[in-house]
């Protein structure tokens, strides 16, 4: 099977922080800099299983289970490499090249920037527009928004005219035809008679990125009262509703873990200008399970802030438990005296969002909330109700130590006695009996029964010593070959290592780790780098290096001096390795 090239495998190992992935599976705790946990590729009681966010790589001193994220999910979901791959690409939503024969891949792939090259000219052409006097009244509607220019052009706002000749001047200058824009439905045939017209024409322009910066698409605003209020591109092969959130593009690059989900588009410029940059809202469309699992690539724990009608009330509740079914955390921020986060900051300023959004509330106790206004708690088969719905809503709950604070919550809320609370959150508890444990089984094969442990230890370090120094790199180049590492993985990691250096390239680790396909290679490679070697005294680095090339030599010339041979040659041979032996005494290596 076709690889996917080192550019895309390094891409996607990017996007997926090692310790995200890690933390799906292992509960990891920090310690000086490292993260510890159970290892879960062996038993064991006290944690010895490592990752290193800032090398990227983990390494478990139990069972030396060791690699990068694409190694980790390799490992603990028994993926081939490519699969690891897909598995990853697709938790952050990066869009790998189409399988199948390369050429039509290439050909769609070719398409599709095409696709990104035409939206682009289109935004520009827009943004442009909204600066000359026929994008006057678009400019004006921003102003009375209250829209600075500079927020206008960190999400690129622009207008778009009925005419679209304009637009497809523009686009013909880049090299589209017509026919290509009427493909992105960016325009449509006119009605009267031949002719385009612009599908969004005398709207106010949004134009939809996608987390790797691309225009995918366009949503486009009514000035005034017109219907619908919001148009929005087509899906297509570049644009997919639920895989792009609004906003994600810049959200991303502020860093934060903590998310707030909007509804629409004005929320989220709104809140970027107030400084909430990191919030994003789903794209003409409502949220949903796939939406969640893009966010869970950039978030830990997110703000729920709908409308605060009982549209966005119901939104809510269908929102929450998707996002808490993809393990962040989730709180809802309940908008008071204002119909959504951009009228709210108008209304109230940013000072005060930032304040209830600091108080907004777990989600549990949200949904507890509005069970508690549906039934008639003072009536006593209401009280039940509430209960037995309140219960089911807290059986949701992993953590026992949560599930408590939240009996008191509802205890709080209901004006309920605890210890009724308690005992009906217990009995439903035992009805659903325990949460299936996931199984880890041990997948890695026992490590090879080697009879020369120094030997293996010395190739390790040699190929070390040529990772981190180009001096060393050269004269084990020269000093060395592959064949005499004795092992093909360390042949090959070998020669990779030489070729970073004479091609000027950098050596990291855990994108080295990921040119091998086989976790058992992955494996060595990472335990290479992981070497407890101490170079920190440059003058050491030349005896260490003449004692591993030594070793390593020596131990060539003793196995084959092991190897039974009865055929003519087997003296001449023996005097040649005797020679080499000789020789070796007399080596020195200077760098
Ligand atoms: P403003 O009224 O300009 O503040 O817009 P808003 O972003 O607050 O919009 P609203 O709360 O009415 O709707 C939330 C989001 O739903 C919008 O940002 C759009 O993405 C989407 N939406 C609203 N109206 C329509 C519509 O008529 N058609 C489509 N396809 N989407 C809509
Ligand atoms: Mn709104």
């Amino acid at each position: 099977m076709a690889r996917y090239s080192q550019e895309i495998i390094e891409d996607v190992r990017h996007a997926n922080d090692i310790v995200e992935v890690v933390s799906g599976y292992v509960r990891l705790a920090n310690k000086a800099g490292r993260m510890f946990g159970l290892c879960p590729f062996h038993r064991e009681n006290t944690p010895s299983f490592s990752v290193r966010p800032d090398r990227q790589m983990y390494h478990c001193f139990g069972c030396g289970a060791s690699g990068n994220v694409i190694s980790f999910v390799m490992q603990i979901e028994n993926f081939a490499f490519p699969d690891a791959v897909r598995f990853l690409a697709e938790r952050v939503s990066y869009a790998l090249p189409e399988p199948g024969d390369a050429e039509a891949s290439a050909r769609s792939q070719a398409r599709k920037e095409r696709m990104f090259e035409l939206h682009k000219a289109a935004a520009r052409y827009f943004f442009d527009t909204l600066q000359t006097p026929q994008g006057a009244a678009a400019g004006e509607y921003l102003d009375k928004r209250g829209v600075s220019a500079s927020v206008r052009r960190r999400f690129g706002l622009g207008f778009a005219l009925w005419q679209p000749e304009g637009l497809l001047e523009h686009l013909k200058v880049q090299g589209f035809s017509p026919e290509d824009a009427l493909e992105t439905g960016i325009v449509m045939p006119s009605k009267r008679g031949g002719g385009y017209s612009c599908r969004f024409g005398n709207r106010l322009i949004f134009p939809i990125i996608d987390v790797r910066g691309r225009v995918v698409g366009f949503g486009g605003r009514t000035l005034g009262d017109g219907e619908p209020k919001y148009l929005n591109s087509q899906e297509s092969a570049v644009f997919n509703k639920s895989r792009n959130l609004y906003g994600l593009n810049l959200a991303r690059k502020a860093k934060s873990r903590e998310y707030i989900l909007v509804e629409g588009y004005m929320d989220v410029i709104s809140l970027s200008q107030a400084g909430f940059e990191n919030s994003v809202a789903a794209l003409g469309t409502a949220f949903n399970a796939e939406h969640a699992k893009v966010l869970k690539g950039y978030a830990e724990s997110v703000i729920v802030a709908f409308d605060s009608d009982e549209a966005g009330e119901r939104a809510v509740l269908k929102a929450a438990p998707l996002l808490a079914a993809e393990g962040m955390r989730v709180r809802v921020l309940r908008l008071r005296g204002a119909k959504d986060p951009d009228e709210f900051i108008k209304t109230y300023g940013a000072h005060v969002l930032a304040d209830a959004a600091s108080k907004a509330v777990p989600y549990i106790i949200f949904r507890i909330d509005t069970l508690r206004r549906q039934f008639d708690i003072t009536d006593i088969e209401g009280k039940i109700g509430f209960l037995r719905e309140a219960s089911a809503v807290l059986a949701q709950v992993d953590s026992a130590t949560e599930r408590e604070v939240y009996v008191d919550a509802i205890a709080k809320i209901s004006g309920i006695e605890r210890s009724a609370v308690a005992k009906e959150v217990g009995v439903l508890e035992s009805r659903l009996g325990q949460a299936p444990v996931r199984r880890t089984p041990l997948r890695y094969a026992p490590r090879r029964k080697n009879s020369d442990k120094g030997a293996e230890n010395a190739r390790k370090n040699l190929i070390y010593l040529a990772a981190n120094f180009a001096q060393a790199a050269a004269q084990i180049a020269k000093f060395v070959s592959p064949q005499e590492m004795g092992d093909p993985d360390y042949a090959l990691l070998l020669t990779t290592v030489l070729e970073c250096h004479s091609a000027g390239r950098d050596i990291v680790p855990a994108e080295i780790v990921s040119r091998f396909d086989e976790l058992e290679t992955q494996r060595k490679a990472a335990d290479v780098f992981a070497s407890s070697l101490d170079i920190s005294e440059p003058h050491h680095i030349e005896r260490y290096l003449n004692d591993y090339v030594r070793i390593i030599k020596l131990h060539n010339i003793e196995e084959a001096l092991k190897k039974p041979s009865d055929d003519q040659s087997s003296a001449e041979n023996l005097q040649r390795l005797l020679e080499s032996k000789r020789n070796l005494d007399k080596l020195y290596i200077t760098i």
